[in-house]
């Protein structure tokens, strides 16, 4: 795609993709941008501008063609293929995520879970054993992986990804609260939960007033 999206409707379009799943699962073959709008509570003009950033998909006098649109915007968000997860650091969030099934249905197949400590070992997390880090260039070279999940303290956060980069992975899902971002070559995507509770904080503060 020639055209740059801004980033703003990108992270607009999983919850299009979202909703456009439920209302398969519903039945609804087709929905106009009105009704996509009242269900979604984001405005028709919105809707129509976010989608006309791909070429607009919907048609005049019928609206939307439901599994077309969910598989276009997968298409553009990369998610019809098949990505292969490695998780760094197998504790608390790092297992939570192994053991959370839905990101295989959207295209996330977590293939191999490593930690450093030897008691974790062998340990399986939903059919995977956990190896250890010394394992991971083996791993590598017989599995293809594109992501790698950072659930690792952040004093290890730099140079595991360094170390991820020498190994050709290049995209990380960065949970560890460290900036990764000047990593050459890394395509990186943070995830701060506290980003999000302070937001419901600072939102909770306006609502009292
Ligand atoms: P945890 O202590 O349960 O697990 C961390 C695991 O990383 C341990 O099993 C440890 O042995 C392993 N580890 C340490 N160094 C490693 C290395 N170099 N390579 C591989 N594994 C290594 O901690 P928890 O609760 O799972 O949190 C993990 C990280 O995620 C922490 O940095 C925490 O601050 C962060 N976190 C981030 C959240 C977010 O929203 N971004 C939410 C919760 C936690």
């Amino acid at each position: 795609m020639d055209k740059e999206i801004s980033q703003a409707v990108i992270r607009r379009l999983p919850r299009y993709y979202r909703y456009l799943g439920e209302l398969l699962d519903d039945g609804i073959e087709r929905i106009s941008s009105n009704d996509l709008s009242a269900r979604m509570h984001v405005t028709a003009s919105q809707i129509r501008q976010d989608l006309n950033n791909f070429g607009g998909f919907g048609q005049q006098g019928y609206g939307y063609n439901v599994a077309y649109l969910r598989e276009e915007i997968g298409n553009i968000l990369g998610v019809n293929d098949v990505h292969n997860v490695i998780v760094i650091g197998a504790g608390n969030l790092g297992q939570a995520i192994a053991n959370y099934v839905k990101f295989e249905k959207v295209g996330f197949k977590i293939i191999g879970l490593f930690d450093v400590n030897p008691e974790l070992e062998g340990k399986v997390v939903r059919d995977l054993p956990i190896m250890m880090l010394d394992d991971l260039p083996k791993f590598l070279e017989n599995n293809k992986v594109e992501i790698a999940a950072l659930t690792l303290p952040k004093h290890n956060a730099k140079a595991t990804a360094l170390k991820l980069v020498s190994l050709g992975v290049t995209s990380i899902w960065n949970f560890a609260h460290v900036d990764l971002d000047d990593i050459e070559g890394l395509v990186v995507e943070n995830v701060h939960l506290s980003d999000s509770l302070m937001q419901l904080s600072y939102n909770i503060s306006q609502h009292k007033k």
